[in-house]
């Protein structure tokens, strides 16, 4: 488990500057008007500070990037990181001085000299959760996990309540990533669902459902896909219950823990990616930790489908006909093309057992939408304007990119099936749509729905706006955000 740095607020004390060790990250908004930290800092280090500020380098800084001074003299610190950024910026460029302060956070503590700074929960957050490194695989000594965040401020009275808000966001969003890292032989269905019944210490009801339970439902397109494998098929419902008596909102997860395809099996090239591919139940379980850790005022239940993708002599074939839990066929013209046929099943059961007031499901879908919008966005499907739009608000808040997609019955019909009443592929063109369209047909008229296909984003090859490269954890601050805007904007 990676454990978020520990994060405080206190006043800004000039006077204890010249001990603190580790590290200093001192905000730079106007170079000409330096504020009480930064003149001691530059009487400390007898002017290096001034001279860092009149470089062509930072001149040449991007706003909310950063310059090191190593081992000042006259300072116990280590390094002080000299952060260039506007007093009054908030959101993106608040966010990416934050992420440039984490990006450099080891195990020594880190003091961020604010003052004043208009954006400090963007920035204290974005330090949080840029200071993020996945070790459960590694041997040797474990990292003591990341230094102590402590933020200094002109007024740590308006910060109340920042940072158990920022420890529940980073916490869930940990909880993601360290899930999408996660090998394929380590998190199992089995050790998937038992760590999501760990939920339940912070007071999420949790049930696991086996085969047996599955079966009586009738989810054969969810079995359909695990048959193959050794590891049992299981569904796991959440239940956060903030709320007062009003029906619950739904999150549903694609959680397929390793996909190889199936009998259509991928190509070996790039296949040991595909750990990744429970990435929506590891967005929905890293929501689900920070709603209750945050103690959230909102009913939200979360349901996950676990399954592996395996080849094997019981494996689903290419050609078989499955009934789902809904009653409609499905001609399995690709077994790889899985995630869906989970999904379908889980949303089904949602909407029979909570009647959600609305419905998002995340998955790591489909190849076709890294093709159309590359590691940037994720694609965002709905059947509701006004709940598309409050993701997409969240989002943009977030700085998590999402990019919306349309639907219709045009791409539905490519779904069309000689033998049943419907394939589970589209064929190439718009192959993201078709898949959207395909779960489209397990909504029920009247729930307002979006579908997130986050191939793209869950894990990424590149550092990303807020995570290192692996798993980004993409996902968990917008749908928190758009819960907290859509339920409790009015309990604040
Ligand atoms: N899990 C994959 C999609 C995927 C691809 C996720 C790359 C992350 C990175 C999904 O189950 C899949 O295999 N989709 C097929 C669908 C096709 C058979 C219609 C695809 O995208 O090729
Ligand atoms: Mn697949
Ligand atoms: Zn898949």
């Amino acid at each position: 488990m990676t454990t978020p740095a520990a994060v405080s607020f206190a006043a800004t004390d000039i006077d204890a500057i010249a001990g603190l060790t580790g590290r200093i990250a001192l905000l730079i908004g106007d170079p000409e008007k330096l504020d009480l930290a930064a003149r001691r800092i530059n009487r400390l280090t007898k002017g290096a500070l001034t001279r860092l500020l009149e470089s062509d380098a930072f001149k040449k800084l991007d706003e909310g990037a950063a310059l090191d001074l190593s081992f000042p003299g006259g300072m116990a610190a280590d390094v002080v990181q000299v952060v260039k950024l506007p007093r009054n910026a908030s959101g993106p460029d608040a966010l990416a001085a934050g992420v440039a302060i984490g990006a450099g956070a080891g195990e020594k503590p880190v003091v961020i000299m604010a003052g004043s700074a208009r954006g400090v929960r963007d920035i204290a957050q974005g330090a949080v959760l840029r200071a993020y490194d996945y070790a459960d695989q590694r041997s040797g000594d474990r990292p003591a996990g990341a230094g102590a965040v402590t933020v200094m401020v002109s007024k740590p009275e308006n910060c109340d309540g920042m940072a158990d808000l920022i420890a529940a966001r980073a916490a869930g969003v940990f909880f993601t990533r360290d899930l999408v890292n996660a090998p394929a032989n380590v998190l199992t269905t089995t050790e998937f669902a038992r760590q999501l019944s760990e939920l339940s210490d912070l007071g999420v009801e949790v049930e696991v459902l086996e085969e047996a339970d599955l079966e009586k439902l009738g989810m054969r397109t969810l079995l359909a896909v695990g048959q193959g494998s050794d590891s049992p098929s299981k569904v796991v419902v959440m239940q956060w219950k903030g709320g007062q008596q009003e029906a619950p909102f739904a999150l549903i997860g694609k959680g397929v823990v390793f996909d190889t395809g199936g009998i259509s099996l991928k190509p070996a090239a790039g296949m040991e990616d595909m750990t990744m591919d429970m990435g929506g139940a590891g967005v929905v379980a890293g929501v689900m930790k920070t709603l209750a850790m945050r103690k959230a005022q909102a009913n939200v239940v979360a349901l996950v489908g676990l399954v592996e993708n395996m080849p094997d002599a019981r494996a689903t074939r290419p050609g078989d006909v499955v009934k789902s839990m809904k009653g409609d066929t499905v001609e399995v013209i690709n077994t790889d093309a899985e995630g869906r046929m989970v999904l379908c099943d889980v949303m089904w059961y949602a909407q029979d057992r909570f009647a959600p007031t609305g419905m998002v499901d995340l998955a790591t879908l489909t190849g076709a939408i890294i093709i159309g919008l590359g590691h940037e966005n994720a694609g965002v499907f709905s059947n509701d304007d006004a709940l598309c739009n409050a993701f997409l608000k969240a989002a943009r808040a977030e700085g998590e990119g999402a990019w919306r997609m349309p639907l219709g019955k045009a791409y539905a019909k490519q779904l069309k099936s000689r033998i049943a009443d419907v394939k589970n592929v589209g064929g190439r063109p718009a192959g993201s749509i078709t898949a959207a369209e395909f779960l489209h047909r397990f909504v029920k008229d009247g729930t307002p729905w979006i579908h997130l296909d986050i191939a793209g984003v869950a894990s990424t090859t590149a550092d990303s706006t807020h995570a290192p490269k692996g798993a980004s954890g993409w996902g968990v601050l917008s749908l928190d955000r758009m819960i907290r805007d859509m339920f409790e904007s009015d309990k604040e």
